[in-house]
């Protein structure tokens, strides 16, 4: 039987194996896969592990400090680099949700590839790669459908002449959560719900300004801080908000508006392949609705997504 243990005992030793005294480089995300992967591999060779973290101003709002915070205090060699204008540059007029990825996966492997540049002799690549990024990817390249393309998979330049290890990729989300507790990672961390790695880029739907990423920071934050002090938070698989571009219009005082609309999504689910929209309760949604309209300049209008996957995606992009 599988057990977290068994499992970072043998791993760790054919890390050890595989790698000897080479350098490795890994792009951390903030998630729960990347951290879990570094840890492990952080636990095999210890400094010879190279993390880079690149704040792409899609992030949640204070996440990158406050994650690269955490690294630091697991003991992790990480560096942090500010790219934020790379990314909203590469976006500018983008709109369709391919596209947008696309241009993100670039400039991160550009960044990326810059700094592990900068790190002397570095051999490989490791990636936290887990089995449903594997399936969901292999359909990428089926003849005639298209999920989406996942830039985290797969997507190594072939210049960087790197050699790639994924020590998480035959592990479901559940296996590596049990993994990351056993390694003593960051509950912050290790709780954390998924979050793509295009990350606020596909829940503003239609092209990123630095603008509306903003309003919907405010939105999103206030949407999971009230999940957590309601202690749903880990009772649901995953949560966001998604900036429509759709104007409506409200009154406020005796006024007019026509302000955008924000749909709130959370849904229940064992791996994220299939999943339930959450039943949250009517007053907690009543309370976040009042909250974000009241708060957040320009939304004037909160909806609540209760479609399912499939044939919904969790995103809406
Ligand atoms: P969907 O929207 O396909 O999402 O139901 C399933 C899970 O995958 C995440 N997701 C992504 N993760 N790059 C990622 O790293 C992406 O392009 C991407 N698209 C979706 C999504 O947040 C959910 O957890």
């Amino acid at each position: 039987d599988w057990t977290p243990d068994q499992f970072i005992e043998t791993t760790v030793q054919e890390l050890r194996d595989l790698i000897g005294n080479d350098k490795v480089v890994l792009g951390l995300s903030g998630g729960v896969d990347s951290s879990v992967a570094a840890m492990l591999i952080h636990q095999a060779i210890g400094k010879n592990l190279y993390c880079i973290f690149v704040d792409n101003g899609l992030l949640r709002q204070n996440e990158f400090q406050s994650v690269l915070d955490s690294y630091q205090h697991m003991g992790l060699n990480v560096k942090g680099v500010d790219a934020k204008a790379n990314f909203y540059s590469a976006l500018t007029g983008l709109t369709d949700p391919e596209l947008k990825r696309k241009a993100i996966g670039r400039v991160f492997i550009e960044v990326f590839d810059e700094e592990a540049h900068q790190i002397e002799d570095v051999k490989w690549l490791a990636q936290g790669t887990i089995y449903p990024d594997v399936i969901e990817s292999v359909s990428v390249k089926g003849p005639s459908v298209t999920i989406k393309s996942h830039h985290n998979v797969g997507g190594l330049p072939d210049y960087m002449k790197l050699k790639v290890v994924e020590p998480l990729k035959a592990l479901f989300k559940d296996e590596v959560r049990l993994v990351g507790k056993t390694l003593n990672i960051d509950d912050l961390i290790l709780s954390r719900h998924p979050f793509p790695g295009p990350g606020l880029a596909i829940r503003i739907i239609g092209d990123i300004t630095p603008q509306k990423v903003h309003i919907l920071q405010q939105v999103d934050h206030i949407f999971i801080q009230s999940l957590r002090t309601s202690g749903l938070y880990n009772e649901v698989w995953q949560a966001g908000a998604m900036l429509l571009p759709v104007q409506s219009v409200g009154v406020m005082g005796d006024e007019r508006t026509y302000e955008n609309v924000v749909a709130l999504r959370a849904v229940t689910s064992v791996d994220g392949m299939t999943a339930d929209w959450a039943h949250l309760p009517y007053e907690f949604l009543a309370n976040v609705s009042n909250e974000i309209i009241n708060k957040v300049k320009g939304v004037n209008r909160v909806v609540y997504d209760i479609s399912s996957k499939p044939p919904a995606t969790i995103e809406w992009e």
